[in-house]
């Protein structure tokens, strides 16, 4: 049995094999509308979500599987005190998958240590993200045909956004990426991912705290929502809310082919008159969040059956 705590559980051949299952989803839907019938897939998210969560169940749901769980930790037992362990160990008897979100970092590495049936981390505090990375890495297939030779421009909360660390890391595997970090200083990516994975890796990347200067350069664009929720403070947040607003004059100098992503939601990083640029492509990001999580479900239940 395998679990998907990290984008980096996974090697690059199985990557591959899952983007070309997304793929193959996409262009043959029929083909899997029974793939998972009689499958039940359980979400448990103890954060709020609107993307992961939904798209996970509409995943289950075009494969003809079923899907149950709850929304938030208030109407589950975690509420009167119950903890991740025990809660994992009786939604395994329930369920053949689970994805699940928690506010605490590392959490979905415990739940895995109890579980009976597969758990996908749905996101867990400030730490990754590996559902969002591998839907990022489908845009980016899809969008450019390859994870080579590409400059990606990182943008705004750098810090506590879990799917900016997941997306280094996965980036990072691949040949002549470059990063450009851009974000105020107090919100730059954590020493570790320098430490443990660009410096080690000899990846390229620079710091800054503008946009304009660097436009030029990125074929990527992955703006970033501050996240208000992992702050300290309110005043602290309010200091950087409004740190990046991507508008129109500032796409001026971009190149004719970049690619604009967003995990979403968005607050006010990337103003609306963005969305009909051609180079938008963070709905259609969204989208491709269920059809990879279509491939992952599928692919971590036979890899289940296989034991
Ligand atoms: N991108 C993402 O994780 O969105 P949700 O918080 O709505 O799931």
């Amino acid at each position: 049995m395998r679990h998907l705590l990290d984008t980096t559980d996974l090697s690059l051949q199985e990557i591959d094999e899952m983007i070309s299952l997304a793929m193959d989803i996409i262009n043959n839907k029929a083909k899997y509308s029974h793939i998972c019938d009689g499958k039940k897939l359980a979400t448990l998210f103890f954060e709020p979500s609107t993307r992961t969560r939904l798209s996970f169940e509409a995943a289950m749901y075009e494969l003809g599987g079923n899907v149950l769980g709850f929304s938030e930790a208030a109407s589950s037992s975690a509420s009167k005190g119950e903890s991740v362990s025990d809660t994992i160990r009786m939604v395994s008897c329930y369920a053949d998958i689970i994805a699940m979100r928690h506010p605490l970092e590392g959490a979905p590495r415990v739940a895995a240590q109890k579980s009976g049936v597969p758990i996908i981390n749905a996101g867990d505090g400030g730490h990754a993200h590996p559902t969002q990375t591998l839907t990022d890495l489908l845009t980016i297939y899809r969008e450019k045909g390859t994870f080579d030779n590409l400059t990606i421009g990182l943008c705004g909360d750098l810090k506590f956004g879990r799917t900016v660390h997941s997306l280094i890391k996965a980036m990072s595997r691949y040949k002549n990426v470059k990063f450009v970090l851009i974000s105020p200083k107090e919100l730059a990516v954590p020493d570790y991912i320098k430490t443990d994975v660009l410096i080690p890796g000899n990846i390229k990347f620079a710091e800054v705290e503008k946009m304009d200067a660097v436009m030029p350069q990125l074929d990527i664009l992955y703006m970033t929502r501050i996240q208000r929720e992992r702050f300290f403070s309110e005043d602290e947040y309010l200091k950087h809310k409004d740190a990046f607003i991507l508008d129109l004059k500032k796409l001026e100098n971009a190149k004719s082919d970049l690619t604009i992503m967003h995990p979403l939601p968005r607050v006010n990083e990337i103003a609306t008159e963005v969305d009909d640029d051609p180079r938008a492509k963070y709905f259609v990001q969204a989208l491709n969040g269920k059809y990879i999580r279509m491939a992952l479900i599928m692919t971590l239940l036979k890899w289940g059956e296989n034991e």
